[in-house]
C-alpha cells in the first residue's frame, strides 16, 4: 500500500472507532443499496425441528430449532423459553446459554457475560448489556460505569460480593449499542429464569431498557425510577424497583442525587 492509502485507511478506521464500530463481521464490504434481482426473497422456511405454532417446545426441540442459523426471532424466543425453563440451577442456565445460538449477538461477542456476585444475595441488579470491558473480562459492570456502581452500592453498605449482578442481554452488542427489542426479547426468558433461581428479596433494574424489558413498562426511566413494582416469577412476587443507569450518571452527574434517593429507598427496603 502507498503512504497515502495507508493514511486513508487509518483515517477511515479512526472514523469507525469514533462512531462506535469496533467489530469486524466480514472481510468484504457489502453494498446493501445495490439492486439484487438475483437474490431470492427471505426464506420463511422453518428450521428443522422448529414449529411455527405457539405450542411449547421441549428443550431438545428448542436446541434443534436454533441449530440451523439464523432462526426467526419468534422461533428463537420460543427456543429460549423452552431452554431457560429446562435449567434447574444457575450453572445449568449458564451452560444452556453457552450452547444457545438463537441470539445473533453471540456471533459478534467475545464471550458470554453471565453474572457476578453471590447467587444467594438479597439484592439483584440487572443492567442492559455488557460493554467492551465486560466482554473482555466475562463479568458484568467492570468498566467505568461498573466502578461507579460499586461506589454507589458502597454508600449504602453493599458490595459486589454481597449482591448478584446480571444483564438483560448476556452478549455485548457491537459498538456498545442498545440491544434491539428483538435481541432483548430473545434473551428475556434467560434473565427471567436467572431471577427465579437467585430469588432475591429486591430486584433493581438499572436504566430504561432493563426496566422496560423486565417490568414490561412503556414509561421512560424518569417516570419509573424510585417507584416499586411486583416482579412476578410465577411462584411469587419479588419487590422490584428502577433507577438510572450508572453510564447515564457518568454523562449527567447532576442526576446522582436522584439515584442517591433510590438507593436510600433500597436500603430502607432491605432493613425494614
Ligand atoms: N452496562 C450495562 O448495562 N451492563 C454492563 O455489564 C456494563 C455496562
Amino acid at each position: 500500500m502507498t503512504g497515502d492509502r495507508v493514511l486513508a485507511a487509518h483515517d477511515l478506521l479512526a472514523f469507525y472507532a469514533e462512531a462506535g464500530v469496533d467489530t469486524c463481521v466480514g472481510e468484504m464490504p457489502i453494498d446493501r443499496l445495490a439492486r439484487r434481482d438475483d437474490v431470492a426473497p427471505p426464506s420463511v422456511a422453518t428450521p428443522a425441528g422448529a414449529r411455527r405454532s405457539s405450542a411449547p417446545m421441549s428443550a431438545p426441540q428448542a436446541a434443534a430449532a436454533v441449530a440451523t442459523s439464523p432462526p426467526s426471532p419468534e422461533t428463537a424466543v420460543m427456543a429460549a423459553r423452552a431452554a431457560a425453563r429446562s435449567a434447574g440451577t444457575l450453572d445449568e442456565l449458564r451452560a444452556i446459554l453457552e450452547g444457545f445460538d438463537g441470539c445473533p449477538l453471540k456471533t459478534m461477542a467475545s464471550r458470554l457475560v453471565f453474572a457476578d456476585g453471590d447467587p444467594r444475595a438479597r439484592v439483584m441488579f440487572v443492567g442492559e448489556a455488557p460493554g467492551r470491558e465486560e466482554d473482555l473480562a466475562g463479568l458484568p459492570f467492570v468498566g467505568r460505569s461498573g466502578k461507579l456502581l460499586d461506589r454507589i452500592m458502597a454508600a449504602i453498605g453493599l458490595d459486589r460480593g454481597g449482591v448478584y449482578i446480571a444483564n438483560i442481554v448476556p452478549w455485548r452488542p457491537p459498538g456498545n449499542r442498545t440491544p434491539t427489542p428483538q435481541e432483548s426479547q430473545i434473551c428475556l426468558p434467560f434473565v427471567r429464569r436467572q431471577i427465579e433461581l437467585v430469588d432475591p428479596d429486591i430486584l433493581v433494574c438499572l436504566g430504561g431498557p432493563a426496566t422496560q424489558t423486565l417490568l414490561g413498562l412503556a414509561d421512560g426511566i424518569m417516570k419509573t425510577r424510585g417507584r416499586w413494582f411486583d416482579f412476578d416469577t410465577g411462584r411469587r412476587a419479588i419487590r422490584a424497583t428502577a433507577t438510572l443507569h450508572p453510564a447515564y450518571l457518568l454523562r449527567s452527574p447532576i442526576a446522582k442525587r436522584l439515584v442517591w434517593r433510590d438507593f436510600l429507598a433500597i436500603r430502607a427496603a432491605l432493613t425494614g
